[in-house]
């Protein structure tokens, strides 16, 4: 028999490894979910938006593994990814009587994916949980990797666990809804691989940049099979972030301050992220580690992909103050010191600090006046 994957990997972690696979109706297919811990009880957990487009093909899939098959809709949104939005899995779990060997489906983007695995990493103090993932962003980047968590009104995702799902099924089919806005967030972490880890795939990614924002199938699918490639192989070297898995987090440092400064939901995430790595470009220049023309060639790719490219002002009076002053809760500073992800050769990111007027100097320049 053929594989209905078009592509399939496996993140490699020991006992606790699990296939990704990526193709094209998978979700309704009830063959997609054979060989998962065999339950009684199934939850999808989904939200407002996805629900209605994608729930009942997965429930009637699932029907053929579970003999109770739960559905829980969140509301929609960043500013939901809270305790209080979090709660309604564990009420929902709870008001059926669902058991430890309960397994959970994230239906949804990154924003549902990552409560509902910090659900399954808490109900009963664990019950398994798949991915099925519906943006880009959560196909090429949140879906893989085990990272899970909420928001806190001070700081993005700073309350969660690493806790790995059974398997991430990435069904192309559902790029086809989401709202143009939203891919362009999704190809700021694709873009995001090419800096850090694989000049090539920068190569490829600029090549194809027009066929990616008109959502070309062939070239999602290479984007979505070279990104989990690469994730899974960064983060089978180090799963809890102990060093090198925080290359993955580049442009995250300026980016999860834009969102919080914002306030949680403004700019997208993948927006952030994109105007992060110009300043985290920026700041990989200013330090001597990249030539300007690296700068304005990932500037022009992050600008090609319909992404802004100068950060929001913060803060009229002390802008550069109040992003210095987010940053250090960024959960890689220590001791109050950020450390930021930068550029410091092709297909190569470190870890360093700098200096407050450096980075001062960076956010001047690179913020809308
Ligand atoms: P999201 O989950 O908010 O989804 C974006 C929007 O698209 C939502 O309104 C959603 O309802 C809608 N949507 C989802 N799928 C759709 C579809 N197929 N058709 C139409 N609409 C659809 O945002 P996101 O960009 O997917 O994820 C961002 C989140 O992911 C952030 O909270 C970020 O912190 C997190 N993240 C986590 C990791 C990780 O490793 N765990 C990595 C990157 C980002
Ligand atoms: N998105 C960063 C990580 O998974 O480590």
């Amino acid at each position: 028999m053929t594989s209905p994957f078009l592509h399939s990997l496996t993140i490699a972690l020991g006992e606790r490894s699990y296939p990704i696979h990526i193709g094209s109706g998978l979700l309704s297919d009830a063959a997609t979910f054979a060989d998962l811990p065999k339950a009684a009880a199934a939850l999808i957990v989904s939200n407002g938006t996805v629900a209605p487009l994608y729930a009942p093909a997965l429930q009637w899939a699932l029907r053929a593994h579970y003999a109770q098959v739960h559905l829980v809709v969140l509301p929609d949104g960043e500013a939901h990814k809270d305790w209080q939005t979090l709660n309604l899995i564990f009420d929902t779990l709870l008001q059926n009587s669902c058991d430890r060997k309960t397994v959970l489906f994230a239906l949804g983007g990154g924003v549902v994916g990552d409560m509902t695995g910090f659900a399954a990493a808490s109900y009963m103090r664990g019950v398994p949980f798949v991915q099925v993932p519906t943006t880009l962003l959560a196909q090429v980047d949140s879906s893989v990797g085990g990272k899970t968590g909420i928001n806190h009104p001070l700081g993005k995702n700073m309350v969660g666990a690493f806790y790995q799902p059974q398997r991430v099924l990435c069904d192309l089919d559902t790029l086809k809804t989401l709202p143009a806005r939203e891919v362009s967030a999704g190809l700021a972490e694709v873009i995001k691989y090419g800096p850090i880890a694989d000049m090539a795939f920068l190569d490829w990614i600029e090549a194809h940049i027009d066929a990616l924002v008109a959502r070309d199938v062939h070239a999602l699918a290479h984007a979505v099979r070279r990104s989990c490639e690469i994730k899974a192989h960064v983060v089978a070297q180090d799963e809890r972030e102990g060093g090198l898995r925080a290359i993955l987090n580049f442009g995250h440092t300026f980016g999860h301050a834009i969102e919080a400064g914002l306030g949680y939901g403004d700019w997208l995430h993948g927006e952030a992220v994109g105007c992060g790595m110009v300043m985290a470009a920026h700041l990989s220049h200013a330090l001597g580690l990249v030539d300007e023309a690296f700068v304005q060639r990932l500037t022009r790719l992050i600008a090609a992909a319909g992404l802004p490219v100068r950060g929001p002002v913060l803060d009229a009076g002390d802008n550069a103050g109040r992003y210095l002053a987010l940053m250090r809760v960024d959960k890689k500073a220590e001791a109050g010191a950020i450390r930021f992800v930068l550029i410091d050769g092709p297909g190569r990111a470190c870890m360093r600090g700098a200096e407050d007027s450096l980075v001062r100097a960076v956010i001047d320049r690179c913020c809308a006046a």
